[in-house]
């Protein structure tokens, strides 16, 4: 499978790339209402613990897969045991699950858009703030504006994966995430700054212990995985982007800082806003939707410009971090078609984008099936197939293989001394999360 594959140019691409399928909806819209529902600060405490002790070493073994293999997320585990049927047909789980994430992902992605336009046309800022509050309820409460803003989402993204690793994915990370942080920073200094954001900020970084139970831990480690985007064949498929030259353990903690980064900066970003707008922090996936709207309108009666502004800046952002996810999703079909069918990159990104075209407006119109394909796919198949990667590494592959990746066969100082701890936590502290975090969810 060597081939003429097409490999990210330099650590500075991969990091951006990967921060790209990082940073995303996860970060934005999924945390910062997590973070409301789970007790604020100790959730942000058992998140940060998680994405260090566990999600790294996650992320650290899908490269691993990826980069020794060179091939799609599917044939990567039938290569690498040597064609072993078992996990043949394991291989085809990571390759439908980013399908199924894709399809509901982009219906977000669309809402994003739809509060985009609403932001320019001035019809949140202009309006009385209770009036902004409702416009999410209103908006996707039916009719077709959230089916056409998914499919223009879509189609976006399938623009981008056809351009190809480098010139399209690489080019798009490199431009959007430096950009990314710069608007949130702003966006977070701006609601910090805001009459009555305190009582926020306290939120967000004064723990009460009181709060936390297993279902915050479940809940935080499970947020980690999906920030992280493992278990979904993203990070398998980039890994067989990255070139053998690259230190994979260095890309990693990268992407994981950009990672934890950009959703703390976003908890900044909303949870003061949302206290100082007196909003419910435990309202749940409409939160941002809800409250930003709220916010910016509140505003706009002094500062009609600014607060539009911010509102455009932020819809951006959100979109920005949404589609470099989804590209990361989209991609790792689109790799899996191009070389186990004989359909090529443009072919196999329509295909795509009438599959999860057509499920995501199911999505789009029923709350109810969305709710079936977030819940399956983030609470349940992501594990599944995490635990599946590390497992595979701890197992499978030979201990000795898997240090010649993770050292470049030895030639790496500080990874080769890091070796064994980390190898220890991908054998057996990783598995032992997960399955933590499934009798939590489903037992208890
Ligand atoms: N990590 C992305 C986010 O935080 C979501 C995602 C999950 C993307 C899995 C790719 C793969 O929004």
């Amino acid at each position: 499978m060597e081939g003429n594959r097409e490999n990210f140019g330099g650590r500075v691409a991969v990091i951006m790339a990967m921060a790209g399928s990082a940073i995303g909806l996860g970060n934005i819209w999924r945390f910062p209402y997590l973070v409301g529902e789970h007790g604020g600060s100790v959730f942000i405490i058992v998140y940060v613990l998680a994405t260090v002790f566990v999600s790294l070493p996650v992320f650290v073994s899908e490269v691993v897969i990826g980069r020794r293999s060179r091939c799609n997320a599917a044939s990567a585990f039938s290569s690498l045991s040597g064609g072993n049927r078992f996990w043949k047909a394991v291989g085809f789980l990571p390759v439908a699950i980013p399908l199924i994430i894709v399809s509901y992902y982009s219906v977000i992605g669309g809402w994003s858009i739809e509060f985009l336009v609403k932001s320019l046309d001035m019809s949140i800022t202009g309006s009385d703030p209770a009036y902004a509050e409702g416009l999410f309820d209103s908006f996707t409460s039916g009719g077709l504006m959230p089916v056409v803003m998914h499919l223009v989402f879509m189609g976006a993204t399938v623009l981008v994966v056809a351009g190809g690793v480098r010139s399209g994915i690489e080019k798009f990370s490199k431009l959007t995430i430096p950009a990314l942080f710069v608007l949130i920073v702003v966006i977070a200094v701006y609601s910090v700054t805001l009459p009555g954001a305190s009582a926020g900020v306290s939120y967000l970084v004064r723990p009460d212990f009181s709060e936390f139970t297993p279902r915050t831990a479940a809940y935080a480690m499970g947020q980690s995985f999906y920030s992280m985007s493992l278990g979904m064949g993203a990070i398998i498929t980039y890994g067989s982007y990255v070139s053998r030259k690259e230190n994979i353990l260095a890309s990693s903690v990268g992407t994981a800082v950009s990672d934890l980064g950009l959703a703390i900066l976003a908890g900044f970003a909303i949870m003061p806003a949302v206290f100082a707008a007196g909003i419910e922090p435990g309202s749940g996936p409409g939160l941002i939707f809800r409250s930003v709207p709220y916010i910016f309108a509140t505003m706009s009666s002094g500062m009609p410009v600014l607060s539009t502004v911010m509102s455009v800046m932020f819809f951006l952002a959100v979109i920005v971090a949404a589609i470099t996810s989804s590209i990361s999703l989209v991609e790792v079909g689109v790799a899996f078609f191009v070389e186990r069918t004989r359909l090529g990159r443009k072919a196999a990104c329509l295909l795509i984008l009438v599959l999860c075209g057509t499920a995501g407006t199911f999505c789009a119109l029923d709350g109810r099936v969305f709710d079936v394909f977030d819940k399956t796919s983030s609470n349940f198949l992501l594990f599944v197939m995490a635990l599946v990667s590390v497992l595979f590494v701890g197992f499978v592959m030979k201990r000795a293989d898997v240090f010649d990746e993770v050292t470049n066969s030895g030639s790496l100082k500080t990874p080769a001394r890091l070796f064994p701890v980390l190898y220890f936590l991908i054998k057996w502290v990783a598995p032992l999360a997960v399955v933590l975090i499934f009798v939590t969810n489903f037992i208890l």
